[in-house]
């Protein structure tokens, strides 16, 4: 039997649901994978969070070099939070050939190539399954499963938090800050949930997840980035009238050799599967050149199914002979030419403009003149001597729509645009 010693920094949500996993499956993995897991240490500065799980006090410190001395701790797994001293502590064990296992997307996705230095010096090994997309198995799927593919793309919903927010909002008309209080209150939310509701959490995610995709760094200064604060619950309403749903969505698509990476919230075909991911949990699509749709569900957030990411890390480096790194070359230093800015999409825009004779024809001319032709367009019942215009457009390059933006913005006739959402078939 092999015995393995780990150790746990931090015990919040994420290192809560690991020790409870740790200990409750402690003799199914002993018997599945012959793998003897003993907690040796846990960084814990709040002993009540120790005594609360039942821990043995005396294992219960805030000193890494307990770990970093210790010959019989092999795999530490890191569940802090924020870079610092999240990186330093991992950085140290590494150096000593420490195997590391890591929930930290914000930290990994910053300092991913300096921690792959430190773990190639120690000979260690590097697993971040629960950096992205909770308990569902998505790393392993890419570095793993993909090989006979080229994938062309990658699309979902990467966080819990924003779409509890917008599954509670669109579902059953609850208030934006209400719906994030609870899911603060769940253990879903980042410490400072701005990473979550602004699309910094997607960001991080998404640079780990398209990395590995296209086997091409995609470090998070390439990637556009948007949250929900700023969404409107009426765009939410009259997207459901038009047969969309609105997600907070991370995409990256390889289109002609070229890389573009964005998050921001979207609309869906309501009846799209991803339309159907509610609460918590997430979903990516994945399209391979030879396996074709790919999706993979399950939850996003939370103590058990990260948890469960982070044990099945911890029994996947058990069993690692010699470790592997990045499948592609790890620098932050890319060619900018390998990327796009110019996005290709479908737009959906909403604007308040004044309900007199002649308006349509200014927008739809400012429209043609960008390139920019028009799907549908819906006028809602005008409260007095406004109008609200609702158009979906055909596929339009960001830049044409951004041109076109600006000249509807000059117009007397247009009071104001009050939203532009991207629209993904
Ligand atoms: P929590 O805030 O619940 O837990 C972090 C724990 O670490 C707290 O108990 C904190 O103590 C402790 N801690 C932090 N720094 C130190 C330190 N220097 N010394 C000792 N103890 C320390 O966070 P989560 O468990 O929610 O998240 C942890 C990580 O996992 C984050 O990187 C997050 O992005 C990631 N993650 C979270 C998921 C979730 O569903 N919550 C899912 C997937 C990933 P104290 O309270 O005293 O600060
Ligand atoms: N705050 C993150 C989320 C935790 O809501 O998805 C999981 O990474």
């Amino acid at each position: 039997m092999k015995k393995i010693g780990v150790a746990l920094l931090g015990l919040g949500t994420v290192g809560g649901g690991t020790y409870r996993i740790l200990k409750n499956n402690h003799d199914s993995i002993m018997k599945n994978d012959g793998i003897d897991i003993e907690i040796r240490h846990i960084i814990e500065r709040d002993k009540e969070k120790a005594v609360a799980l039942g821990a043995d006090l005396s294992i219960v410190s805030t000193d890494i070099n307990d770990v970093v001395n210790d010959k019989d701790t092999h795999i530490v797994a890191e569940f802090f939070g924020g870079i610092e001293p999240a990186k330093s502590f991992l950085t140290k064990c590494l150096l000593a050939g420490k195997s590391i296992v890591t929930a930290n997307k914000e930290m990994f996705s910053k300092s991913w190539v300096e921690l792959e230095a430190a773990a190639k010096k120690g000979h260690a090994g590097l697993y971040f399954e629960a950096s992205c997309v909770g308990g569902v198995p998505i790393i392993r799927t890419l570095t793993e499963s993909m090989q006979g593919n080229v994938i062309q793309s990658l699309m979902g919903i990467v966080n819990g938090t924003t779409n509890f927010i917008l599954s509670k909002m669109a579902d059953e008309g609850k208030e934006y800050g209400d719906v994030l209080k609870e899911a603060q209150r769940l253990g879903y939310a980042e410490a400072n949930p701005t990473a979550d509701v602004d699309g910094f959490d997607s960001m991080y995610k998404l640079s780990i997840l398209s990395s590995l995709a296209f086997r091409k760094k995609v470090p998070i200064s390439q990637i556009h980035r948007e949250g929900i604060s700023g969404v409107d619950k009426a765009d939410i309403e009259y997207g459901k009238q038009l047969g969309y749903t609105l997600k907070l969505l991370a995409i990256a698509k390889n289109r002609d050799g070229k890389i573009e990476a964005r998050v921001h919230p979207a609309f869906v075909p309501s009846d799209h599967p991803i339309a159907g991911v509610k609460g918590s949990f997430n979903a990516v699509h994945i399209v391979g050149d030879n396996v074709g749709d790919i999706m993979l569900y399950g939850r996003g957030a939370g103590d058990l199914p990260t948890g469960s990411a982070i044990v099945s890390d911890i029994v996947f480096a058990a069993c690692q002979s010699k470790p592997k790194y990045a499948p592609f070359k790890n620098v932050d230093n890319v060619s900018t030419k390998d990327f796009t800015d110019n996005y290709l999409c479908r737009y959906y825009l909403r604007m308040t403009v004044a309900d007199q004779s002649g308006v349509m024809a200014k927008i739809t001319s400012a429209f043609g003149k960008n390139n920019i032709s028009i799907a549908s367009m819906k006028q809602m019942p005008s409260a007095g001597e406004n109008a609200t215009l609702i158009f979906l457009l055909h596929q339009t390059y960001e830049k044409d729509l951004n041109r076109a933006l600006e000249a509807l913005k000059k117009l007397d006739c247009v009071n104001s645009v009050n939203a532009v959402i991207r629209v993904e078939e």
